[in-house]
């Protein structure tokens, strides 16, 4: 019996590239929205529910393969349940490393060093990393990593450079007269220069 089901009954509206929610059950709160899914806490519990855009459901039981392998590591949300278009995992309270960008909040270099950990640990388990960036990287209150959105930690899959890419980014972040707070707007057209011209599989 899947106690989460019923959640899953999300409905979407897609205009261009921008995904909205246009209806959810009523014990859920929109907590954040990717490329493929939108994601909601769970009045009551400490567990969010990732209900994958149409089009993007197959990664369910993608992200299932990898959340299993990772299975009693530190760095990961716990798995609770799976659906055909949904995954229930643990709530982690903070802010994504993009939010620490928006908001003027230091990263620290032993955060950096808590990322290389969890990568390491995901591919000491057979594991290949890939799409890690700011917004796949939660900063708990208590100053620890977390790494969420897992599907493309695949073996045998293409395997991007952003990880490497952000860190030497991060030697110009760390200097004393580079701003500490970045504007959303920047970092998204940033983003989306990177992915266009440097992280393009096709080139
Ligand atoms: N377990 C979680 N705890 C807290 N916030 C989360 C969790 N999972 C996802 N989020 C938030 O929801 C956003 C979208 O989730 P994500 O898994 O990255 O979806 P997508 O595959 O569409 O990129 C994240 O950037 C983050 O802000
Ligand atoms: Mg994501």
């Amino acid at each position: 019996m899947k106690r989460y089901h019923a959640y899953a009954d999300v409905t979407f509206d897609q205009s261009g590239q921008e995904t909205r929610v246009t209806k959810h059950h009523n014990q859920l709160e929109l907590h954040g929205i990717g490329r493929s899914a939108a994601v909601f806490r769970i009045n009551g519990t400490d567990l969010v529910i990732k209900v994958f855009f149409p089009g993007f459901t197959h990664i369910a039981a993608e992200e299932h393969i990898i959340y299993d392998k990772l299975h009693g590591l530190p760095q990961f949300p716990r798995l609770h349940e799976v659906g055909a278009n949904y995954i229930v995992i643990d709530y982690i309270a903070g802010k994504t490393l993009f939010e620490c960008l928006t908001e003027r909040i230091w990263i620290d270099a032993s955060y950096i060093n808590q990322v290389d950990e969890a990568l390491h640990a995901a591919r000491a388990l057979g594991l290949t990393p890939s799409d890690v960036h700011l917004r796949n990287i939660i900063l708990s209150p208590n100053g620890r990593i977390y790494l969420i959105d897992l599907a493309r930690f695949r073996q045998g899959q293409h395997v991007d450079h952003q990880w490497e890419d952000l860190k030497r980014m991060y030697r110009l972040y760390r200097l004393r007269f580079m701003p500490k707070r970045y504007p959303a707007r920047l970092l998204n057209a940033v983003a989306s220069m990177y992915r266009r011209f440097i992280n393009d599989p096709r080139h």
